[in-house]
């Protein structure tokens, strides 16, 4: 059983809550969807409520080597001091607990920045872990997305202090678990997106339980390459084309890869027309729907054309359990009002994948799980 953060009262104490703030952001750098930031407010806000002497929330955003200005979180401590009405204007704090700066964005509420800035973080290091355990009394885990990471941030700490599963993690394990055991048959899956070298093992995995898998996005471009397809300058894993074919191979009747594609410079960007009508063919009749990563470069709009028209269809299968995870996905289908109209919003991508495959994920096994 999961620690649940109502068994505790925070009152006069130091808090460490771990978020996912890995947010989708548009080409000119705007934050495009704040639906992973919302995900810890109502955590956050029990936490201030019960009157908690300091709070340091703690997450990451991409896969940073090193400092990378891109990948800052100036942007999400604005828009935190918005959400949780707090009027004071957002200080940044040089060299705050570890070599990294702090946005302090309330008397005592502090948004460390990207956490993934100090290598020491992927390592699980002893050293940032003591660090954090030292200065605060309890940990609340706050970010489902990064369930699967055992990083220091994620299961370092939470061996050494009181732990807890924030309110959206227990959400998302409820939901999840259902999906998992007892999903109604036909059961879909839309697999999308990039870090293929994740989504690979989980496609492999999921295929012995599902009904159909529909692939779009880079993992597409993988899996059309092994099978000898022209994807030009397409985003392929090239290490992964012999394990591309070989699922391939055992599980082809059950994977629909895209028939037509949209090319940009040389590259593929969406799926085509024709897809888009054999997916919904696919998802005609379908009970259950599970859906993680988008069908183009969606980053540029011109490219989410596919991912759009998928959610619309979605959308219309009111009699399906709908489940669609992920930033970026959600990301997309949010801004044309989609994401509402699904049954469940995931936050987790990766994570939420590794969860549906039964695999152990080491920071909920932290908590009790
Ligand atoms: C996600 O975006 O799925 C989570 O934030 C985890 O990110 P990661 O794959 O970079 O660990």
């Amino acid at each position: 059983m999961l620690r649940s953060i109502d068994s505790i009262n925070y009152q006069g104490k130091r808090v460490l809550i771990r978020c996912d703030f890995d947010i989708p952001v548009r080409l000119d750098g705007s934050i495009e969807d704040t639906n992973r930031i919302d995900a810890a407010l109502k955590t956050i806000k029990k936490i201030i409520a019960d009157d908690a002497s300091e709070i340091l929330l703690i997450a990451h955003r991409g896969k940073p080597d090193g400092i990378d200005p891109h990948l800052t979180f100036v942007l999400v401590a604005e828009y935190l001091a918005y959400v949780l009405g707090l009027t004071q204007s957002v200080q940044k704090i040089k060299n705050f607990l570890i070599d990294l700066p702090a946005y302090k964005i309330g008397n005592h509420i502090y948004l460390l920045e990207n956490i993934r800035f100090d290598e020491r973080e992927e390592e699980n290091n002893a050293n940032l872990v003591s660090a954090f355990t030292s200065a605060y009394d309890s940990f609340v885990f706050e970010a489902f997305a990064t369930a699967h990471r055992a990083h220091a941030s994620t299961v370092g700490v939470s061996r050494h202090m009181e732990s807890v599963a924030g309110y959206k993690v227990l959400d998302e394990v409820k939901h999840l678990e259902l999906l998992r055991d007892d999903p109604q048959k036909p059961c879909v899956y839309i697999i999308g997106g990039a870090k293929i070298e994740d989504k690979l093992p989980i496609i492999e995995n999921v295929s012995q339980k599902v009904n159909k898998i529909l692939v779009g996005g880079a993992v597409a471009n993988t899996f059309l390459k092994s099978r000898g397809e022209h994807v030009k300058g397409s985003l392929v894993e090239d290490d992964l084309l012999k394990k591309a074919r070989y699922i391939l191979e055992k599980f082809g009747e059950k994977i629909q890869l895209p028939v037509d594609h949209i090319w940009n410079d040389g590259a593929i960007v969406d799926i085509g027309p024709e897809t888009v009508k054999n997916f919904e063919h696919y998802l005609d009749g379908a009970q259950t729907v599970f859906w993680n990563g988008c069908l183009g470069k969606t980053d540029d709009i011109r490219f989410e054309i596919g991912t759009v028209a998928l959610g619309k269809y979605l959308a219309r299968l009111k009699d399906a359990t709908r489940v669609v995870a992920g930033g970026d996905t959600v990301g997309v289908l949010d801004n044309h009002n989609l994401a509402k109209k699904m049954s469940f919003i995931s936050t987790g991508g990766g994570a939420a994948l590794e969860f549906l495959a039964g695999k152990e994920l080491p920071a909920l096994k932290a908590l009790g799980y």
